[in-house]
């Protein structure tokens, strides 16, 4: 069964090493290649990033999420409560990335699947916005899988928005 798990001071060796099997996360500062020993420090700062402290200038609060499989974590997922100039420009919303080597197992749709569904439970009404790289086909098929809208476009992002 898959569901999603909010980051928590009790995450542990298996966060750990599926973070460490994601290269590719540019949201999710520094988590690859970071040592085991920075992890509880790391996924605290997380937790206070949830709850809109710590955040570095011009961050807005951001809930990090695991998509677990049957207690297994597989993916992650970042949800900002609102957007900025900034994240209008890049980031969305919503942030997402699988483990490496779990990819091309539908994951990644039914994560973001979850996310929007989450984003409502947490009373989030308006449209929400999802970026993507132009060449990044793996992630446009997750947005459009999940009904998202393209509206825009540029050489750097295609911007999805779901109603
Ligand atoms: C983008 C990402 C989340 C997709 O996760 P995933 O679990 O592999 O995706 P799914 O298995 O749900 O597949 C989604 C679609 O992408 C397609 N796909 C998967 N890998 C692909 C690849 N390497 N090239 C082209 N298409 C690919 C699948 O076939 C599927 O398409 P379909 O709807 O036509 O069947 C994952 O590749 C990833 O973590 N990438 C690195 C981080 C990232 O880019 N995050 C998104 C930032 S916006």
């Amino acid at each position: 069964m898959l569901y999603l798990q909010k980051a928590a001071l009790t995450d542990g060796r298996e966060v750990y090493e599926m973070l460490q099997r994601i290269p590719d996360t540019p949201f999710l500062d520094a988590s690859y290649q970071m040592a085991w020993e920075d992890f509880p420090n790391w996924v605290a700062h997380r937790v206070e990033m949830a709850d809109g402290f710590g955040l570095p200038e011009g961050w807005v609060p951001s809930t990090t999420f695991w998509l677990m499989d049957d207690g297994i974590p597989v993916a992650l997922s970042c949800l900002r409560c609102r957007l900025t100039d900034a994240l209008r420009e890049r980031g969305g919303h919503i942030g997402y990335a699988v483990d490496s080597a779990k990819r091309g197992r539908g994951y990644g749709k039914a994560l973001l699947g979850l996310m929007l569904q989450e984003a409502r439970r947490m009373g989030m009404t308006e449209e929400l916005l999802v970026t993507v790289h132009p060449n990044n086909i793996a992630s446009r098929r997750v947005a459009e899988a999940n009904g998202g809208q393209l509206r825009r476009e540029t050489a750097e992002h295609v911007y999805y928005w779901f109603a």
